[in-house]
């Protein structure tokens, strides 16, 4: 069999994806919707509070969307699920939720929150909370104590440089934690993730991070670390990793000098997005990943023992898209050796 010549399902691409706005199915989700309990409006039930509506086919959920509070309402015994979005709301009394202990979910995006006006344990009373959402607020801090049955936690937009250690700690069942758009930086992440086993998802792009954080729980699946300032990382990082397959760290200032020669070789590794960094040379990575992207660094070789160590019937480079785009590289540079290693790629973008 002649491997050598263009396979018929190679495709090479060039110019035709613009930055970002390519748009494979779920690959960078879309802000969070919670819209599909809205149809649902209608008549309100009698435990409501007066300017907020309970839905009749839902009447453990109280939506305050839009209606420019600037305090909580009154919130009924029964309720469990509790919208106040796009208010103006700037605290929390400490006896807000004396009424509602067993919430579970609390939706406070789009407020103008600050931590100073958040009274007292007022969460941790919340012996049954499982998402908290302060999107779009004014914190500096990360609010706490939180209460341990807590799975999702999201504060993006918010100003948060300061997380204290021992907020989360205990949260054996926190699964998200989104805190991109903040300000936060490595120390102010110090051993704040310590313990959390059922962490899957940690976003913290668009911070303030030279460096990776420290003492990352083992079973993180999906890691963003995109648009931030780091310039390397340290050699053995993910080997702690034992799940780990999307891993985002676009819009950094890696070099290759940065990058320990194997530390990308990370078995579990579907997704990796190092575009918009400084890379001359592309950093080899394991033959199970799937989407490689990196567009906009000055890369001007194409080593193929970057994705195939070796090359036969069984060993060979799982890469179905390879962005490579504004780089320094030409269809000419690509090496013929490569098509036999990356037989799956699907396509392979250039210039
Ligand atoms: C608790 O419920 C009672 C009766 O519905 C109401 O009068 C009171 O204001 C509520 N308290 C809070 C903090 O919402
Ligand atoms: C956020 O807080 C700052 C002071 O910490 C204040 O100047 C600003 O007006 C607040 N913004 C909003 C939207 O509440
Ligand atoms: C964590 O989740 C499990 C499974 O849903 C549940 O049985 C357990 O009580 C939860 N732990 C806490 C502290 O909420
Ligand atoms: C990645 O690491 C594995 C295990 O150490 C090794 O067998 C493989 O050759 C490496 N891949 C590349 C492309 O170097
Ligand atoms: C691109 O690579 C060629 C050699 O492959 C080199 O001569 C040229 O200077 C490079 N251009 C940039 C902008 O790095």
């Amino acid at each position: 069999m002649h491997l050598n010549s263009l396979p018929f399902f190679l495709f090479l691409i060039g110019g035709i994806f613009c930055q970002y706005d390519y748009d494979p199915v779920g690959y960078y989700p879309s802000e969070p919707d919670y819209g599909y309990a809205h149809p649902m409006y209608g008549p309100s039930t009698a435990l409501c509070a007066p300017e907020c509506n309970c839905p009749v086919t839902y009447p453990s959920a109280m939506y305050c969307d839009d209606l420019k509070l600037k305090s909580l309402p009154i919130i009924p015994s029964g309720i469990k699920y509790l919208y106040v979005r796009n208010n103006m709301i700037e605290g929390i009394e400490d006896n807000a939720f004396n009424n509602v202990t067993d919430l579970e979910w609390l939706i406070l995006d789009n407020n103008h929150l600050e931590n100073s006006k958040i009274k007292g344990k007022v969460f941790a009373k919340l012996k049954s909370l499982k998402k908290l959402h302060m999107n779009y607020n004014n914190l500096t801090e990360v609010v706490g104590p939180l209460p341990n049955t807590m799975d999702d936690l999201q504060i993006t937009h918010n100003k948060i440089s300061k997380i204290n250690p021992n907020t989360l700690e205990g949260l054996v069942n926190l699964t998200v934690v989104q805190l991109q758009h903040n300000q936060l930086t490595e120390d102010s992440l110090s051993g704040v993730f310590k313990g959390l086993n059922s962490l899957l998802y940690l976003d913290l792009s668009y911070n303030k991070l030279s460096k990776l954080p420290r003492g990352l729980p083992p079973n993180i699946l999906m890691l963003y670390l995109d648009n931030n300032q780091i310039t390397n990382i340290p050699d053995e990082y993910f080997q702690g990793f034992k799940a780990l397959q999307f891993l985002r760290l676009s819009h950094n200032k890696l070099t290759n000098s940065g990058i320990p020669s194997n530390v990308f070789n990370i078995s579990t590794l579907v997704e990796l997005d190092l575009s918009y960094n400084q890379l001359k040379s592309i950093p080899t990575v394991n033959e199970h990943l799937e989407n490689y992207y990196l567009q906009v660094n000055q890369i001007n070789k194409f080593p193929v023992s970057s994705f195939c160590k070796v090359v036969g019937a069984l060993a060979y480079s799982r890469v179905r898209h390879l962005r490579l785009d504004a780089n320094n590289l030409t269809r000419a540079d690509l090496p013929q050796e490569m098509y036999n290693c990356l037989r799956m790629a699907a396509d392979i973008s250039l210039e």
